[in-house]
């Protein structure tokens, strides 16, 4: 049997290159603070690849994206074992676009900060007298270029995004900055609003893009998890100050008590914790983990 070795591990995500395609498989680690905990949370990567999965079968008629399949028997044999089973998915492997694709449909994280300086957000300027974590009155496209490692995601206007695809793909760049942002703006849209009546608020989100090998703009990575966007709770939504993260709310208020924990977390928590991502897969699919 062929073996594989990831060509990137990510924080949480590892990559294998089989050659056309790619498999992404989540891990079960979780970061909070940036920090990657000692503990993993069983079943985390299988509930974040099937959430991707929905999202991309929600949304493929607005724009064709990279997955293939999430089923292993349609992957090399080297990854089907239960070590790759339900959080491991097939996707076309794409020349990525430059560009982080971010929407923000409330006000909240660096946004809000910015806001209360001057009453932008990343160049935009927004109405006044909004709190904490309001709704803005449309969706803001605010895309970023993303930094070598250990920087910080550069901020860049729409015309600046022009320009960093010009660079890339000459003839370009006009043409493609403006479909990343008119369909982020219009997957956002939907999927939120879809979001919303299944009880779960996306306040913001990132997308990835790419080119197929026909030139395609196609929809890459990962799709609207709790890893790639801000959820939150419709119960006990209340603007004015900040909101509970749907996923890792427990985590987060257990470390901040718990300073000399080390990032070792007790059994508890990460059962409490694993129920939350279970929870948001159910509300959002209709569907429990298989
Ligand atoms: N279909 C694809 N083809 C090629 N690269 C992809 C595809 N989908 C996502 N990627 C890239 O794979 C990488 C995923 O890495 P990730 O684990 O998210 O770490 P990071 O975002 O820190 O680079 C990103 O660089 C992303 O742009
Ligand atoms: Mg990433």
């Amino acid at each position: 049997m062929k073996t594989f070795k990831p060509v990137k591990e990510g924080k949480v995500r590892e990559i294998y290159d089989i050659g056309d395609n790619l498999v992404m498989v989540a891990t079960d680690r979780i970061s909070a603070f940036d920090v990657i905990l000692k503990n993993q949370v069983r079943r985390k990567g299988a509930v974040l690849t099937q959430m991707s999965k929905f999202w991309f079968d929600y949304t493929k008629a607005i724009i064709p994206n990279h997955m293939i399949s999430v089923d292993t028997a349609d992957m090399p044999e080297f990854f089907r074992s239960p070590q790759f089973e339900g959080r491991s998915m097939l996707v076309k492997k794409l020349t990525m676009l430059p560009i982080e694709c971010i929407v923000r449909g409330y006000i909240t994280g660096s946004g809000w900060k910015s806001y209360q300086k001057n009453g932008t957000v990343c160049g935009i300027c927004l109405p006044e007298g909004l709190r904490e974590c309001d709704r803005l009155p449309e969706p803001i496209y605010t895309p970023s270029t993303k930094a070598e490692i250990g920087d910080h995601d550069e901020n860049i206007d729409f015309e600046r995004s022009v320009e960093v695809l010009e660079k890339q793909f000459p003839g370009h760049g006009a043409d493609y900055a403006a479909t990343l942002r008119d369909k982020t703006i219009e997957l956002y849209r939907t999927c939120a609003d879809y979001a919303r009546s299944r009880g779960i608020i996306i306040a913001d989100t990132k997308f990835e893009f790419g080119l197929d090998e026909d030139g395609r703009v196609v929809l890459g990575d990962e799709m609207l998890t709790p890893d790639s966007s801000r959820f939150w709770p419709v119960e006990g939504y209340e603007p004015g100050h900040s909101q509970p993260s749907f996923d890792k709310q427990f985590v987060r208020d257990w470390l901040t008590a718990h300073p000399d924990s080390d990032y070792r977390l007790p059994d508890d928590v990460i059962e409490k914790t694993i129920g939350k991502y279970q929870e948001a897969l159910t509300m959002l699919t209709g569907r429990a983990l298989s």
